[in-house]
């Protein structure tokens, strides 16, 4: 089963809730695709598509924790960091036609349990600041 985006995870701010709904979908279609035995070019092409979202987006949420002065700033930051470290890893290998069954796996709990997480928790605490802000 994919990602259910639902009103629990809203942090209120609605860039942030938008793209959230859109990455979800998006790392859905990437498990669809896993699930479906897609070709290593497929899977790259969807994971390559979604590691870009990503990385814009998480842009976009320390523009604005820098902007309004977020207490949270640098133990955020350091988490995307970490997620888009682990991303270029499996980026690398899925170009390089490692074990794609094993980096599969590891692609699927990253995007699916990670993600969800971090929404859940970090993300809603940011939005929860934000929305103080405006
Ligand atoms: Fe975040």
């Amino acid at each position: 089963m994919g990602l259910i985006w639902t009103a629990s995870l809203a942090t209120g701010v609605d860039w942030q809730d938008s793209q959230h709904k859109d990455l979800f979908c998006k790392i859905n279609e990437f498990i669809e695709a896993i699930n479906r035995g897609k070709t290593q070019g497929d899977l790259l092409g969807l994971f390559n598509f979604l590691s870009n979202y990503v990385r814009t987006h998480f842009k976009q949420e320390e523009v604005a924790m820098d902007k309004h002065g977020y207490p949270g700033t640098v133990a955020h930051k350091a988490l995307h960091k970490t997620f888009m470290d682990n991303l270029s890893v499996l980026q690398k290998g899925l170009r390089e036609q490692e074990d794609i069954h094993k980096l599969t796996m590891q692609a699927r709990k990253l995007l699916s349990d990670w993600f969800y997480d971090h929404v859940a928790k970090m993300d809603k605490n940011l939005g929860g600041f934000l929305v103080t802000k405006r």
